[in-house]
C-alpha cells in the first residue's frame, strides 16, 4: 500500500478526530492522581471517547483489551490497564490512546508524573516532548521521511537517553497503522519524499538507562530490559501544502 495521501475533506474528519482525542487526554491529565487504578483510567477515557462520539481504536486491535494503553514506569508501551494497578506518587504514566471517527483515526500519547516525581524522570518526560518537536520541524512537503527520525535521534542522543527502535511512528488515516514506519533513530537513508496530506504520527519512546526492551507475559507490556524508566510522547500530524506542519491532537 503506498502512503495515503488526504483530500481536504477527509484531512477535516482527521482534524476533528485529533481534536476529539486532544480533549481526552485533558480529561485524563485532569483526573489522575495517586491511588487511582489504571482500570479506573481506561474506563474515564473510553467514556470520554464514547461522549465526543469517537470509537476507541485501541480496544480490540489485534486483541487488546483496552481503550487506553497504560504504561508505569519502566513499561514502555502497551501495558494493561488493571484493577490491581495503583498509581502512587512518584509514579510516570505514560497514556497512549486513540479513537475512530467517522471513519478516520487520530492517536496520541502522553506521559505524565504523578504527584512529585524526581528530577530526573522529569528532564526523561521533558526530552520525550521535545524530541517529536524537534522531530517535526522537518515534517515538510519537500523534506524527507528520515529527515524526522535523524532529527529526534540527534536531539536524543545529546542526552544519552536511550531511543527505542523495536516500536516507531507510523502513518494513519482510515487505518490506525498505516504505510510508512517512521523510526525515531537515524537511517543511512533520506526515505521518502513528504507530500502534502500525508498524516503521520510521530511518537519517540526513550527510556533513562539502554534502549533495549522486553515483553511480559503478557504478550503486549513492552518494559525496558534494564528497568529503567521510559517516556512516550506522541501526536498525529498533516503535513500541509504551506509548509508549516499542522499538530492534529492538540488544543
Ligand atoms: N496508539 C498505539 C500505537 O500506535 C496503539 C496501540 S495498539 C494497541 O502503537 F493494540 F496496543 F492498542
Ligand atoms: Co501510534
Amino acid at each position: 500500500m503506498p502512503i495515503s495521501v488526504k483530500t481536504d475533506e477527509e484531512l477535516d474528519l482527521m482534524r476533528q478526530a485529533g481534536y476529539m482525542l486532544a480533549q481526552v487526554h485533558e480529561k485524563l491529565h485532569e483526573v489522575l492522581r495517586p491511588g487511582m487504578s489504571t482500570l479506573e483510567i481506561d474506563q474515564i477515557g473510553e467514556e470520554e471517547i464514547r461522549r465526543l462520539g469517537g470509537i476507541p481504536n485501541c480496544k480490540g486491535y489485534e486483541g487488546y483489551p483496552a481503550s487506553v494503553c497504560i504504561s508505569v514506569n519502566d513499561e514502555v508501551v502497551h501495558g494493561i490497564p488493571k484493577a490491581e494497578t495503583i498509581l502512587k506518587e512518584g509514579d510516570i504514566v505514560s497514556l497512549d490512546t486513540g479513537l475512530t471517527y467517522k471513519g478516520f483515526n487520530s492517536d496520541a500519547a502522553r506521559t505524565w508524573g504523578i504527584g512529585h516525581i524526581s528530577s530526573e524522570a522529569e528532564k526523561l518526560i521533558e526530552v520525550t516532548k521535545q524530541s517529536f518537536f524537534e522531530g517535526i520541524k522537518y515534517a515538510k512537503a519537500g523534506n524527507h521521511l528520515y529527515d524526522i527520525s535523524r532529527a529526534i535521534d540527534k536531539y536524543v542522543t545529546s542526552y544519552g537517553y536511550g531511543i527505542v527502535r523495536e516500536l516507531t511512528g507510523h502513518g494513519i488515516g482510515r487505518s490506525l497503522h498505516e504505510e510508512p514506519l517512521i523510526p525515531n533513530y537515524r537511517k543511512l537513508t533520506r526515505g521518502v519524499l513528504l507530500k502534502p496530506g500525508m498524516t503521520l504520527c510521530i511518537e519517540p519512546m526513550l527510556t533513562m538507562g539502554k534502549r533495549q526492551v522486553a515483553i511480559l507475559d503478557d504478550d503486549w507490556t513492552i518494559v525496558t530490559a534494564d528497568g529503567s524508566v521510559s517516556a512516550h510522547y506522541e501526536n498525529t500530524i498533516a503535513i500541509t501544502p504551506n509548509g508549516e506542519p499542522e499538530i492534529l491532537t492538540i488544543i
